[in-house]
């Protein structure tokens, strides 16, 4: 008999957003039969990841790969969207590479085949039984992607489908500067006007080697106000690593930018509160002789703030914060003290009173790079700092799993409590965050 022929791997949906989930079902292969369920994925920047694993089919012929147990592979157990989230650099990959997507108008492809046995290597050589092409967008149907250099700035907004007006969001990335567009481009797809803003290597710094300072997202911000399509009143903030510095210095401080909500993840609120953007770098650059190391030579930079200073001038006063704030930790972060920091802030908001408009999430086993749902979890990566310019191999920290289900649930979370406080009545923190 020709197995081959009468297999039938059916995927769906075969498009999707980054976030979604989808169902992989094999039928139609022997009662009992071994199998291997594999995803296969080639970057932009050329390099090729997969996952695997090894499933026995029911006496009906059939696996459901969103039901059944896995038996072994990149991930074991029932794992529904474990194609995606385990996904690492094939064998042979040059190491410490990070996933992540350049350009958002284009869908992430992703091949998910069947092969007869349990199977870990040299898929390369074998003919699958069956195989579906998935596309996976951060953009949804009618998103538009703007880029925007008014006031200097560079950045791109990602304007939801449909006239609007819609509420906003300022997304900030880390210490690895650049524009990076893929969160935003996602949160547009769920209703919400998003910029992506570079603010560490944006272009008037490359041309005039100074660091923006506090301005640059003030006018940011008012670039959001002022669109005739977004709710001028109904601004969200969100950064994440360096990122949070920002957003909590300018939630606390800022005269112009008042977010109606803000969400800090893996960050801190300690640094050097009359400092600029620059002094802050240069504060934790100070900091470095605090730098660890791991067993394998990664760098292990959560020292570098810690212990958590007593010194008020050391730290954004989270007291003076009056919009509800959402901070996501990783527990095993090595990047950040994110939970130290995390339950400094929440005791200093509790002495000012206002912890009300505070809700922490903390992830045992996650780590620092908390992205969007079923982003592959990369423990560690290669990294250029853009204050030192030298590339390093920085932990982050993270069993895979584990990272992939907090990445899950704290994206879910932060949904609901950005469509409360951005959509909500007029009482900064009624949308107390009871429902998570
Ligand atoms: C085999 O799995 C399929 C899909 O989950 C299910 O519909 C079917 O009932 C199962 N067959 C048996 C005998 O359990």
């Amino acid at each position: 008999m020709d197995v081959k022929s009468c297999v039938n791997l059916w995927v769906q949906p075969t498009r999707g957003l980054m976030d979604e989930k989808f169902v992989v079902l094999v039928q139609n292969v022997l009662p009992g039969s071994q199998l291997t369920v594999r995803a296969f994925h080639r970057c932009e920047d050329g390099h090729s990841w997969e996952a695997f694993a090894h499933y026995n089919a029911n006496t009906s012929g059939t696996v459901n790969v969103a039901e059944d147990l896995s038996l072994g592979g990149t991930y074991s157990g029932v794992e529904p969207m474990g194609l995606l989230w385990s996904l690492r650099p094939v064998p042979g990959s040059k190491p410490g590479l990070r996933m992540r997507k350049m350009n958002v108008q284009t869908p992430m492809e992703v091949t998910i085949s069947v092969y007869q046995g349990h199977q870990t290597e040299g898929f390369m050589d074998q003919e699958p039984l069956a195989g579906v092409m998935v596309e996976r967008w951060y953009m949804a149907p009618g998103v538009r992607r703007i880029p925007i250099t008014e006031g200097g700035l560079s950045a791109t907004l990602f304007l939801p489908s449909g006239p609007g007006p819609f509420p906003g969001l300022l997304d900030l990335w880390g210490g690895g500067g650049k524009l990076v567009e893929y969160r935003a481009a996602l949160l547009a797809s769920h209703g919400i006007a998003s910029l992506a803003l570079d603010y560490l290597t944006p272009k008037i710094t490359m041309e005039k080697g100074k660091m923006v300072d506090n301005q640059y997202f003030e006018t940011a911000y008012r670039v959001l106000q002022q669109h005739p399509q977004i709710l001028g009143s109904r601004i969200a903030m969100l950064g994440l690593s360096f990122g949070t510095s920002v957003t909590l210095r300018m939630a606390a401080y800022s005269q112009v930018l008042k977010p109606r909500c803000a969400v800090c993840i893996s960050g801190s609120h300690v640094q050097p509160v009359d400092g600029s953007l620059e002094q802050v770098m240069v504060f934790f650059a100070e900091n470095a002789v605090k730098t660890r190391f791991s067993e394998q030579d990664e760098v292990i930079w959560r020292d570098l703030l810690q212990p958590i200073p007593t010194d008020p001038t050391l730290k954004v006063d989270v007291g003076r914060i009056q919009c509800p704030l959402l901070l996501v930790v990783g527990e095993d972060d090595q990047n950040w003290p994110a939970l130290e920091s995390a339950m400094d802030m929440k005791e200093m908001m509790e002495r000012a009173g206002n912890s009300h408009l505070l809700t922490v999430l903390s992830y045992p086993n996650a780590g620092h790079l908390i992205e969007p749902p079923y982003a592959p979890h990369a423990r560690a990566s290669s990294f250029r700092s853009v204050s030192t310019g030298i590339k390093v191999m920085a932990l982050w920290g993270g069993e895979t799993a584990a990272h992939a289900r907090a990445q899950e649930d704290a994206w879910r979370k932060m949904l609901v409590f950005l469509k409360a406080n951005l959509y909500g009545g007029t009482n900064p923190g009624a949308a107390s965050l009871s429902n998570l």
